[in-house]
């Protein structure tokens, strides 16, 4: 029984802001933005898009790639999504706090009337947990076989955006991947699909990325005037090497508990959050940059969406070719870690 990557997808709002727009309201510069980061431009949803709005935009992208693939379906997107068993949309910024959840927004708009949806709160490490928890969905009974794993996020309207500590990092978007429960090996020659994750939190360094207000540890009184709504407040000098150590050993131990060495993978997909914290990571661990896809200078850090809105860029560019060995690594609010390993 293997796990497999069958469709991708994504969505990114039309309107792009560059890092001179950016300076133009705000004390910074293309230069700083660049040179800190890596980042050149973000994508901006509009003020009538939310966070499922983009999820089912990047949804339906890999529900058509599906069709490619599964002639059963006999060309209906309907019918691609009725054989969704489950939806999950990994978001730090849900269409609403608490619920409904956006899966069940996103569910009901595919037409995914058979399948399970929640959402997953891990930071910009959602996807990666994500990936994993599809597989546990799908392993645990027999009549489950198709999974819709999707990032998504609007962290613009959860941005303060007079900090310039915090919002030159933050774009928006959704990537969206299918996984198919196969018949093929997982492990042993000719092994196929998602083989091994790893999983990781630190609770103690939750302080480090946090949205205070809002939740029933600070909820809004009655009669409280609000100059704004909850946005993300980071300690970006704790988080940088938190990132760089957790991206460092995750790669570490997966290539260790496999059994194999960096020349075997093929690309390595991280989160995408500053380019300083992946060229670190390649540095201590001696490898290429090369090997690592990086399409920060486009989007900006949009957290547990630019996983799978890197995988979409590879795999429809021709970057990603089946049986390719590729690893995905995530980091972020929580605090949390992560990564997979995943034939193509
Ligand atoms: N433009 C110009 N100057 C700036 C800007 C800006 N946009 N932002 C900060 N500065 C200034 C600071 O005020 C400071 O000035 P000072 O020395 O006069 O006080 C100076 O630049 C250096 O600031 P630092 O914070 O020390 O800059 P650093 O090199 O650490 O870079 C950064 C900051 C880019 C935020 C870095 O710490 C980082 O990337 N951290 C990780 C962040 C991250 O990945 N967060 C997301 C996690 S994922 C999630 O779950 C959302």
């Amino acid at each position: 029984m293997a796990f497999e990557i069958v469709a991708t997808g994504r969505a990114v709002p039309a309107r792009r802001i560059t890092n001179d727009e950016l300076a133009k309201t705000l004390d910074t510069s293309d230069e700083w933005i660049r040179s800190h980061t890596g980042i050149g431009n973000r994508h901006v949803a509009d003020e009538q898009t939310a966070t499922s709005d983009l999820a089912v935009a990047a949804a339906q992208e890999a529900l058509k790639m599906l069709l490619d693939k599964d002639k059963s379906l006999n060309g209906s997107l309907e019918a691609a999504a009725v054989s969704l068993d489950a939806v999950i949309v990994a978001t730090a910024s849900p269409d609403f706090f608490g619920f409904p959840s956006t899966a069940c927004l996103v569910q009901d708009r595919l037409g995914a009337h058979k399948a399970a949806a929640m959402d997953l709160v891990a930071g910009c490490t959602g996807f990666i947990y994500g990936v994993e928890t599809a597989a546990g969905i799908l392993s645990v009974r027999s009549d489950r076989k198709r999974v819709l794993v999707i990032g998504a996020e609007i962290l613009s309207k959860i941005t303060n955006w007079q900090d310039r500590s915090t919002c030159v990092l933050f774009g928006d978007g959704a990537g969206a991947v299918i996984i198919d429960k196969t018949d093929a090996p997982a492990s042993g020659p000719g092994k196929r699909g998602l083989l091994r994750s790893i999983l990781g939190a630190d609770g103690s360094g939750g302080d480090y990325l946090i949205m205070r207000r809002g939740g029933t540890r600070n909820p809004y009184k009655a009669g409280e005037t609000l100059e704004a709504g909850p946005v993300i407040e980071m300690n970006g000098r704790a988080v940088y090497n938190f990132a760089v150590k957790a991206v460092t050993d995750t790669m570490e131990r997966l290539l260790q508990e496999e059994g194999i060495s960096v020349d075997d993978i093929a690309r390595i997909v991280p989160h995408q959050a500053n380019a300083r914290i992946v060229q670190a990571a390649a540095k201590r661990l001696g490898i290429p940059e090369e090997k690592f896809f990086l399409n920060i200078e486009e989007y900006a850090n949009t957290s547990a969406a630019s996983v799978p809105i890197a995988l979409d860029e590879l795999n429809r560019t021709g970057g990603l070719k089946k049986g390719d060995l590729i690893m995905t690594l995530g980091f972020g609010a929580g605090l949390t870690y992560g990564g997979n390993l995943i034939v193509w």
